[in-house]
């Protein structure tokens, strides 16, 4: 039939506000059809399990998606076991998928990629760099054309929360609490501060950008943990702040790699980035300077992505056209006082 069935795997921060992105815009020919979840009791009484369907089904038995007739699996869930398996066996069988599952991309990518074309299938993960900011379709799309010889930005969110709050007094360990409260910060947040994560994505990119395929273990990094508040004095001194910058820079064969805190002038872009506000700058030797911004962690900019991607599956399996809707036009905008 024409109807694109989906399978969400994770009841998260993530995956509730997928729920809650699909709820409101009512997507026609996109149905989402089951959720798996461990614990899938507690998750079905959670208040975003109000805005799913009555007709889904909720399961902790892989297996039911698995068997099932959902044509596309989005994952939600994080990390390379057991999800690696899972996600294999369901390109096998013919299901797209679509991730934000940026440490199983930076390892696996290329092997899941290869299963995916062998079966005819997509394998998209847009949410997994930079949440809602558009950097991965951006470059897949309209920079291909460009040979990339530098991406430098902010890729981690909590990162970017926690040093621009301690740049306007708060303590780190305050922060960082309340980062895991409001839902950016990993399940361990080392992953943020100590910048696995980062470079998860600094990979991911690269191999994108600059078709090089890294090895995230081999990329260079430095906690944001050993921060303190003298830092950022000093670093006002030298008219600057700091950031978690993540680099990867085209040199003949060779890719130097790094993520780390550094030293950011207080009148260049990336210092004006505050809370989880990414920023890359994508590098080209014929386009030039590529700038992509917005929010990079948390529920709905994170869904953004992963839904962008899910109707992206869905008009190329042809059924799905997204729909047109008449609206009214004013120059109302233009009203001077709406100048800022
Ligand atoms: N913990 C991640 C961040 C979530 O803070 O950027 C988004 O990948």
């Amino acid at each position: 039939d024409s109807v694109v069935k989906v399978a969400l795997l994770g009841f998260g921060t993530v995956g509730g506000s997928v729920a809650r992105v699909l709820a409101a815009s009512r997507f026609p020919g996109v149905q989402l059809t089951h959720i798996f979840n461990r614990n899938v009791d507690r998750k079905r009484s959670s208040e975003a399990a109000k805005l799913v369907p009555g007709s889904v089904v909720w399961t902790d038995n892989i297996d039911v998606i698995l068997r099932s007739d959902v044509d596309v699996v989005i994952e939600l869930m994080g990390g390379l076991n057991p999800v690696e398996g899972w996600l294999r066996k369901a390109l096998a069988a013919g299901k797209s998928v679509v991730t934000a599952n940026k440490q199983l991309i930076a390892y696996r990518g290329t092997g899941l990629a290869k299963i995916a074309a062998q079966h005819n299938v997509h394998l998209l993960h847009g949410a997994a760099v930079a949440g809602g900011v558009p950097v991965i379709p951006g470059m897949l799309q309209g920079l291909c054309g460009d040979q990339v010889t530098r991406l430098s930005g902010i890729v981690n969110g909590t990162c970017n929360y926690i040093l621009s709050r301690m740049e306007a007094g708060a303590d780190y360990a305050t922060v960082l609490e309340d980062a895991q409260q409001l839902g950016y910060a990993e399940a361990d947040p080392s992953a943020d501060v100590d910048g696995y994560d980062a470079r998860a994505k600094l990979c991911i990119l690269s191999r994108i950008a600059m078709h090089a395929e890294l090895d995230p273990d081999a990329v260079a990094m430095q906690t944001i943990s050993a921060i303190e508040a003298i830092d950022f004095s000093y670093a006002k001194e030298l008219n600057c702040t700091i950031r978690q910058v993540s680099r990867a820079e085209l040199d003949g064969r060779i890719v130097h790699a790094r993520v780390a805190p550094m030293l950011v002038p207080l009148a260049s872009p990336m210092a004006w980035s505050h809370g989880t506000q990414n920023m890359v700058v994508v590098s080209g030797k014929f386009g030039g300077d590529v700038v992509f911004s917005g929010h990079g962690a948390g529920g709905e900019p994170t869904a953004v992505a992963v839904v962008s991607d899910l109707l992206a599956v869905a008009q190329d399996c042809k059924t799905v056209q997204l729909p047109v809707r008449r609206r009214e036009v004013t120059g109302d905008f233009f009203a001077p006082h709406y100048l800022r």
